[in-house]
């Protein structure tokens, strides 16, 4: 087995999520994604992960108020933060932000509440700030997709329209809430196995999801998008990018062979959007750009099956409720810290100290030196 980049090495027991790579089956604390994405909203899914079921009308409810309190309190935080929302990089100002709190200051019971609360309020925040206007300051009776959107990119549309898009980004968020042992979901856990605490744990995760290889393709994916125009510029396009060496955004993936099963969640979100009115199109861009990809991909690596993932329609349905492009690296950040936080308990429950092996290749002294 080659160890390089530990592919399909286990290094945990997880009741959390189970990422089927031939199949294209993701299973979420025994429910598949596509229902759990388009049925239920964030909030069963931050239920679901910390707690093991979905939530009762009266749970989920008692859930939505008190993330929405928590937003409250993060919104409270904002004029303590310094500099951290100065930067051009929407990661490296939730890095610096959520550096900020202290996990003994906040209630044991209210941890995950307060950072989950926190990367969207705190993301949404410099997006205003980057966009030259003042923060918004958060609805607690609106459930959190609604809220981050109001925050973040203040939609001046009417209230269906509003529904519509929130419920759009509810899906994505569900669908992006945990997957199995990402990078960031590691880089939680080996934090968490060295009983350092959950603020640690979050902001070492947040500098995993920031490279283009896990959670910073959606935004190159819109620019490719762009850059392509229309479907019958993508052969040449697609080309030209595989000739340079370069990859395609968007596409591959580490573990599934066949099309990313959030694709098609965020894709069938998409046209939920479409139905109430909301037109993105992107889609059909994204749909031809992908036909292309996926055939250019085959011809030259027919040993090593390319396909879609989640990352490349995130970047069309974040474009078409209206995000702006720098955040949506922050956005997934939103939606997968209810995972990280459920990683780092369930690693601190039955876990051990994560320290592997390294196999030395370097020189060693010709004789045995004295001390
Ligand atoms: N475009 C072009 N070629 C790609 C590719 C892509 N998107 N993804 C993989 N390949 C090629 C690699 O160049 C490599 O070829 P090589 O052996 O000639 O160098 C081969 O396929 C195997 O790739 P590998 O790097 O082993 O895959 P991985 O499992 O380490 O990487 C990703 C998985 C996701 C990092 C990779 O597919 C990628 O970089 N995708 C684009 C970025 C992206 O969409 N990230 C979001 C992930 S959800």
């Amino acid at each position: 087995m080659d160890l390089n980049g530990l592919e399909g090495v286990v290094v945990a027991d997880t009741a959390l999520s189970d990422v089927d790579g031939e199949r294209g089956r993701l299973v979420i604390r025994g429910h598949d994604v596509e229902p759990l994405a388009l049925q239920h909203g964030f909030e069963s899914a931050c239920a679901l992960l910390w707690s093991g079921a979905l939530p009762d009308a009266a749970a989920l409810a008692a859930l939505r108020a008190r993330l929405g309190q928590a937003r409250a309190r993060a919104f409270g935080r904002l004029p303590s933060l310094g500099d951290a929302l100065d930067g051009a990089d929407a990661m490296d100002a939730l890095r610096a932000s959520l550096a900020h709190l202290r996990a003994d200051a906040i209630a044991p019971n209210e941890l995950k509440l307060e950072l989950t609360a926190a990367v969207a309020v705190f993301a949404a925040a410099w997006s205003r700030q980057r966009a030259g206007a003042a923060a918004i300051a958060p609805d607690p009776t609106l459930g959190h997709a609604a809220d981050y959107l109001r925050m973040a990119a203040a939609p001046n549309s009417d209230a269906e329209r509003a529904a519509a898009r929130a419920r759009a980004l509810d899906a994505y968020l569900v669908a992006a809430s945990d997957h199995g042992m990402n990078a960031s979901t590691f880089t939680a856990r080996v934090v968490a196995s060295t009983q350092s605490d959950a603020v640690s744990a979050i902001v070492a995760a947040i500098g995993a999801l920031k490279g283009p290889l896990h959670g910073g393709a959606p935004g190159p994916v819109l620019a490719m998008l762009d850059a392509i125009g229309s479907p019958e510029h993508a052969g040449r396009w697609i080309a030209a990018q595989l000739a340079r060496g370069e990859r395609i955004m968007g596409m591959g993936h580490r573990v599934y062979r066949v099309r990313d099963p959030r694709a098609a969640v965020l894709e069938r979100a998409i046209e939920q959007l479409h139905a109430a009115g909301l037109r993105s199109n992107r889609l059909a861009l994204a749909r031809a750009v992908e036909a292309v990809a996926v055939a250019s991909l085959a011809e030259r690596r027919p040993e090593r099956r390319l396909a879609a993932n989640v990352e490349f329609y995130t970047a069309v349905i974040l474009d078409a409720v209206g995000l702006p492009q720098p955040l949506f690296s922050a956005t997934f950040a939103v939606a997968r810290v209810a995972g990280w936080l459920a990683h780092i308990d369930e690693q601190r429950e039955n876990g051990r100290l994560i320290r592997p092996a390294s196999r030395y290749v370097g020189p060693m002294p010709e004789v045995r030196e004295a001390a």
